[in-house]
C-alpha cells in the first residue's frame, strides 16, 4: 500500500469510527436492539418464552456473564457466539442501557 492510500484509509476509518459515532445518545439503545430478537425489546422478554429478561439487571452482571460468554467459561447455546461480536466499548453502552430499564 503506497502513503497516499495508507492516508486516505485512516482518514475514512476516523471518519467511520470518530467522535460522531461515540457521543450519539442513542447507541446504547441501537446496540440493545440487537439483542431483541432473543431477549425483547430493551431486555424486557417475552414472559413465556422462557428467555432470561435482561431488562433492569445490574450493568456490572450482564457485562460480567457477557465476558464469560466470550471466554467460553460460561456454558451456551448461542451467547458464547453472539458474544464474540461486540467490543468491550460496545458492551458497556448495550449493558448500561439494559440496566437503566425498568
Ligand atoms: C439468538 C438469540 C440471542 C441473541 C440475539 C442474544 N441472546 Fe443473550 N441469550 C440467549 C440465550 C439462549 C441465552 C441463555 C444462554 C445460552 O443458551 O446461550 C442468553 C443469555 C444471555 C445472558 C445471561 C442472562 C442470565 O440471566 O443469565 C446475557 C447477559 C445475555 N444473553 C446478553 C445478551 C446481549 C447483551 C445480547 C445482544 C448483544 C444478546 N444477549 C443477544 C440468546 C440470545
Amino acid at each position: 500500500m503506497n502513503r497516499l492510500t495508507s492516508a486516505a484509509c485512516l482518514a475514512a476509518l476516523a471518519l467511520a469510527t470518530g467522535p460522531a459515532a461515540a457521543q450519539d445518545p442513542n447507541l446504547g439503545r441501537n446496540l440493545a436492539a440487537t439483542c431483541a430478537n432473543c431477549h425483547g425489546t430493551d431486555g424486557r422478554a417475552v414472559p413465556a418464552a422462557g428467555m432470561p429478561p435482561l431488562a433492569g439487571q445490574p450493568k456490572e452482571s450482564i457485562v460480567q456473564r457477557f465476558r464469560e460468554y466470550r471466554a467460553g467459561t460460561r456454558p451456551a447455546t448461542v451467547m458464547h457466539q453472539i458474544a464474540k461480536g461486540y467490543t468491550d466499548a460496545q458492551l458497556e453502552l448495550i449493558a448500561a442501557h439494559l440496566a437503566a430499564q425498568k
